[in-house]
């Protein structure tokens, strides 16, 4: 029997439109965001590339150049926007996705003490970093609900752990560590409809966040998380892995 909670989001589900049971049909759909550069976009290749039916989406779709080359769907989205979201949702209705990526994020301000930090920023950073997945979580919901994978993948960061701050950096860290906690109610609350979402740690990789001198490319990034999320079982939803499958601390 559902649990109470999984009963409201039920009704939301009717609500939105979501009316059939899950689609076995093929291929797989994809949603990754922020997918015009950096790790998105390898994401989008790399699905790409095994066959897969992908969703990239950008802030400007106009400028988003190589990810237009793919081959992927271009949806505009500004996970900050209620009304962007409440758009690409729109344009996705009666679609399945099979597994969302929430993947766009920023570092905010690059000021690392504590005296430096500008809180308009911290507020920007939680805005994109920790409340942008919810919502596009929220949104897609009956799209989830629609599609075979029914899976979720955050992409946060060993930044956000608890257990091995380094110092610094306020803002991201913070925000990163709030994903962990929204996933974790959120993998608690969605299991009843057989959603499993994660969090991940893409590694430090070389990308505009990550610089130049970051540890790996976004070549070798991309390929372990799509072999960790391949293996995803449902007893997984809620946990903190990185890019190899290790379990990472809170
Ligand atoms: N690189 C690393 O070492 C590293 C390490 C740990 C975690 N991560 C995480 O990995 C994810 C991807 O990072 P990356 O290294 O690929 O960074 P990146 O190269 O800076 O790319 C960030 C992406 O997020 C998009 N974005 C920013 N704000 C957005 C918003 N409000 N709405 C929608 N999209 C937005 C950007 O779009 P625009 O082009 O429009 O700005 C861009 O596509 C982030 O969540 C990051 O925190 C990265």
């Amino acid at each position: 029997m559902l649990a109470k909670l999984s009963v409201s989001i039920l009704l939301w589900l009717t609500a939105a439109g979501f009316s059939g049971a899950a689609s076995a049909e093929t291929p797989t759909t994809v949603l990754v965001t922020g997918a015009n550069r950096g790790i998105g976009l390898e994401l989008v290749r790399q699905f790409r590339a095994r066959g897969y039916q992908v969703i990239g989406t950008a802030r400007n779709i106009e400028t988003a150049k190589e990810l237009a080359e793919t081959g992927a769907t271009l949806v505009q989205l500004d996970v900050t926007d209620s009304d962007s979201v409440r758009a690409m949702a729109e344009k996705l209705k009666g679609e399945k996705i099979d597994l969302l990526i929430n993947n766009a994020g920023i570092q905010g301000h690059t000021a690392q003490s504590f005296a430096e930090t500008d809180f308009d920023q911290v507020i920007t950073t939680f805005d994109v970093n920790s409340l942008g997945p919810m919502r596009v979580t929220q949104a897609l919901l009956p799209n989830l609900m629609a599609g075979s994978g029914k899976t979720v993948v955050q992409i946060s960061s060993t930044m956000g752990s608890i257990a091995n701050n380094g110092g610094g950096y306020y803002g991201y860290r913070a925000s990163k560590s709030a994903l962990n906690m929204l996933n974790k109610s959120l993998a608690l609350e969605l299991a009843d409809l057989g959603i499993t979402s994660i969090v991940m740690h893409p590694g430090w990789v070389q990308t505009r966040m990550g610089g130049e001198n970051a540890a790996i490319t976004t070549q070798d990034s991309v390929a372990g998380m799509i072999i960790v999320i391949d293996a995803l079982e449902p007893g997984d939803s809620g946990r903190f892995l990185d890019y190899q499958g290790k379990e990472l601390p809170w």
